[in-house]
Order: structure tokens, then sequence, then C-alpha cells
């Protein structure tokens, strides 16, 4: 008779949680993550050879949203994930943009020669008016965290926002150098314009002389110098991504995208407001190596470090740097000197993906306590990039994404306060209350299996600052 019981409560509270309205008001949204698995539009890589095009309206999931993840990789037409010392990943971008309904802008493959009737950006909040991507990382891809953390989550598909008589659609730019058989795999991972012998840039502008390497010289159909003799398939390729998201409702907060430059020339003037059009990101610099500098006293370290005045306010979620090779760390700083976030490239050791030696192939992130970090309009903020100077670089990169959220969560729903708003304490009620909460321990347990899995999974136990 109790074993009966027991498996009738059992099943009772199986069904309890999944019931999504029931279990919902108990446990957020944890147990509707919806995946998706896209894949880019193919690309050809040979021996030496350069891939940066920019697919418009990729696949991405549809409706009223709120984003929780976006995980990537390069994979072979078997669906074999290509390590970085073959293919390159330089960068991936994914933006958002709003199309007149009825344009194809799939046809369009040079994004200048739109309609500006026809076409609006989607761009993210801030603050390099370059830089409008929501999501993109380069070669530390594979093993870089993107969750974002309940209840939060980036919102999009909101048709409040979206202008009438469009429709929201996505860009995907890829930047991907196939670096088999070349004379110099680093030389060509930073874009060394000798090496790719190139004295225009993509537009046909001659170079400025003091230009020796970078985006400038390694843009699409480029070739980078591949060694005499060398013989190399070419092979079709595509980039893999995974979106997680949850279907947006009231108990999820959205979060704000920022993009912060290391390069950025913005300068504090009498008038300055920090807002987007007063900064200029030049997106890539060099790094000086520390033998001709003849300096030896700052430990071949470059160290670069801006101050920024916020043009916004709120409380950071999440935050993750991008550096190429020879990164040694970035963070946050607020002007008194205190960390507020920094993230450490870690470096392959190996040769199979997710662990090339001498590449970057994830960088720390840091989930600060809900409310822990907040920054006020105004508030300046002081954002250093680390790289070391033993050896000369070019074309290296110095950004900084951060997660802002308005608000901060509300305490949740007890099983007490559920109760008490029902009024009256029938029998019925604690019953159903006592069914919910095996239900909810079901939904626990799972939840927690899933995470303790997808900790595994992704890696994440090389992230948590
Ligand atoms: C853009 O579209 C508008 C109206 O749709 C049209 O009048 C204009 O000529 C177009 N401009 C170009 C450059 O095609
Ligand atoms: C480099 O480019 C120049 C001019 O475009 C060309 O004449 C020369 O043959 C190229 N060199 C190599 C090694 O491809
Ligand atoms: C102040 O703002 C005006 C217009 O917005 C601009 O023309 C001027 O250069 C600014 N002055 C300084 C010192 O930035
Ligand atoms: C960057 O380098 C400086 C000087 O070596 C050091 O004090 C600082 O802690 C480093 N920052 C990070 C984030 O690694």
């Amino acid at each position: 008779m109790e074993s009966y019981n027991r498996g009738w409560l059992l099943l009772v509270g199986i069904l309890v949680a999944l019931s999504v309205p029931y279990s919902q008001a108990f446990w957020g949204n944890e147990n509707k993550i919806n995946t998706a698995v896209f894949l880019s539009p193919k690309f050809v890589l040979g021996p030496g050879s350069v891939e940066d095009r920019f697919y418009y309206n990729v696949d991405f999931p549809k409706g009223h949203i709120a984003l929780k993840s976006f995980n990537a990789e390069v994979i072979d037409e078997a669906g074999n994930p290509v390590p970085l010392h073959e293919t390159y990943l330089h960068h991936w971008v994914v933006a958002r943009y709003f199309v007149r309904k009825g344009v194809d802008i799939s046809e369009f493959d040079d994004h200048a020669k739109l309609n500006s009737s026809d076409y609006i950006s989607g761009r993210n909040s801030g603050i390099c008016p370059n830089l409008g991507q929501f999501f993109g990382l380069g070669s530390e891809t594979r093993k870089t965290a993107t969750h974002v953390p309940d209840p939060y989550g980036i919102e999009f598909g909101n048709p409040a926002e979206i202008p009438s008589g469009f429709e929201e659609q996505w860009m995907l730019n890829i930047h991907a150098i196939d670096t088999r058989g070349v004379e110099d795999k680093l030389g060509c991972t930073e874009c060394r314009c000798d090496l790719y012998n190139v004295t225009v840039d993509g537009y046909g502008r001659p170079l400025r002389p003091d230009y020796i390497g970078g985006l400038l010289c390694c843009y699409d159909h480029t070739q980078c110098k591949v060694k005499r003799g060398f013989e190399g398939v070419r092979r079709t390729l595509y980039l893999r991504y995974t979106v997680k998201w949850v279907d947006m409702d009231s108990s999820i907060l959205p979060v704000k995208v920022y993009i912060f430059d290391i390069t950025d020339t913005w300068k504090r003037t009498r008038n300055s407001t920090g807002i987007n059009a007063e900064h200029q990101c030049k997106v890539e610099y060099d790094i000086e190596p520390c033998h001709s500098t003849g300096l030896g006293d700052d430990g071949c370290v470059d160290n670069k470090r801006i101050s920024l005045d916020m043009p916004f306010g709120g409380y950071l979620i999440y935050g993750v740097a991008h550096q190429h090779s020879g990164g040694i760390g970035s963070a946050l700083y607020r002007d008194d000197g205190q960390v507020m976030c920094s993230s450490l490239p870690t470096y392959g050791e190996g040769e199979e993906p997710g662990n090339e030696a001498g590449y970057i192939v994830g960088m720390t992130t840091c989930y600060p306590q809900p409310g822990a970090i907040e920054i006020s309009k105004g508030d300046t903020l002081i954002y250093e990039s680390n790289y070391s100077s033993i050896k000369h670089h070019t074309g290296v990169m110095g950004l900084f994404y951060i997660l802002v959220a308005d608000q901060l969560p509300k305490p949740m729903h007890t099983l007490h306060t559920v109760i008490q708003t029902q009024g009256t304490l029938s029998l019925l009620t604690i019953l159903w209350a006592a069914v919910a909460m095996i239900g909810a321990v079901a939904v626990i347990a799972v939840a927690f299996h899933y995470r303790l899995k997808r900790e595994r999974e992704d890696g994440y136990e090389a992230i948590g600052i």
C-alpha cells in the first residue's frame, strides 16, 4: 500500500513537473531551454587562402526570444571539427538588421550595395560605432563560456522593436585563413602584408607604408605564402553554431550588449558624453618587440590601458575579452583600481581541435554575483589589455564584451507565498503543493544533472573568475 502511494505520488509529481505553467511558477525557465544547431553557408579553402564573407539572412531562432548561449566551431564536410593550425578562425561575427519585407537581402553580398531605405541596422547597445555585433569570437570559440545566467537573456524578435513593414534578420561574417603548408603560420594568422604580397586593401586603396600587417592585408580571396612544393586539397568547411534560447516572458530580465575596444581613441572633453558617435575604434594594433624598445624592465609585457566614461548604467552580468596569440590577459577596473572583471586566455597544448598549441583556445569569463558590480552612468572605467612583447605582433585585438542588466532579479516566489496568495488553505491545496514539491525536486535533480553534464562538455571547469 505504502509503495503504491509513493509510486502514485511520484507519477503525479513528474506530471506536475512536466506541466510547464506550474513548474515555471516555481523554477523560472530552466526547464524549457530550446536548442538549435545551424550550419553557415559553406566556404571553400585551399592552402594559404582566405575567406572573409558576409552572409545575410542566416538561420537563427524565430519569434520573441531570450538568447541563453551561442557557441560555434569550424567543421568539415563530414562534420569533423577542424583544428586551428589547419583553418585559423580569425573571427566570426553575428549581427542583426531589419530589412523591408519582400526585399531579398541574401542576393546582396556587399552591404554597401544595399538601399538604405530597405535596411536598418539592429546593432548592440554600444559603444563602438563599427562593432555592432551581438555575438562574435575568434580562435577561442571552442572553450569560451557564452551562457547568460538565469534569469537573464538577450532579447530578440520583440515585435515592439521591429520597425513596421520590416523583419528582423541576421548577418554572419566569417573570417578564416587556411594555414596548411604555409611558410609562416603565425605570420599568416597575423595577416603580415609581405606574406600576402599585398600593397592595396580590399577596396584597392594603397596601404600606408608603415602598415605591415593586419586586416587590410588578409581580406577575402587573398593568399598567404605557401611552402614551395606543398600540395593540399581545397576543402569545404562550415561554421556550425549552436544557439540556446527560451521564449521571452516576464520572468526573464533582458541584458544589453556593450563592446569596448582597446584601440578606442576616445578622450574626455568638456562636452563629451561618451556616446557611441564619439568613439573611434580602430579594432587592431601592433605589438613592438621588447628587444627593439630596449626596455627590459617591463618584463616584455605590452600593457595598454584606456579610460572610458560610461554612457549607460546597470549591473554587470557577464564579461569576456577577445585577444590574439601573444595575449596574456585583459581586465576592466574602476578608476580607483578595483577589478570589475578580468578575462585571461587559455592556450592549447596539443594538436587536436580545442587544444591547439600556440593558439588561444579559450578565454575565461566573469559572472559577478547579481548586483555585486553596478555601473553608474558617467562612471570612469579603465580597460587594460596585455600582450607579451617578446615577439613582434601585427593586427592583434583587444575587445571587451559585457552584458549589462537594468534590473536585479526579484526574490523567487516560495511555496509559502504561493499558498498564501491562493487564499484558502484547503486540504487540496496542501496536497497539491506537496505533489508539486516532489515534482520540483525531480526538476532540480534533472537540472543539476544537466548542468554538471553541460559544464563538462563545454569545458566550464577552466572558467570561473
Ligand atoms: C532606394 O529605394 C527607393 C524607394 O524604394 C528608391 O526611390 C531609390 O531610388 C532607391 N535607391 C537606390 C540607390 O537604389
Ligand atoms: C607579388 O605581387 C606582384 C604585383 O602584384 C607580382 O608581380 C609578384 O609576382 C607577386 N609575387 C609573388 C611571390 O606572388
Ligand atoms: C562640443 O560639441 C560641439 C557640438 O556638439 C562640437 O562641435 C565641439 O567640437 C565639441 N567641443 C569639444 C571640445 O569637444
Ligand atoms: C597587465 O600587466 C600589468 C603590468 O605587467 C599587470 O600589473 C596587470 O596585472 C596585468 N593585467 C592583467 C589583466 O593581466
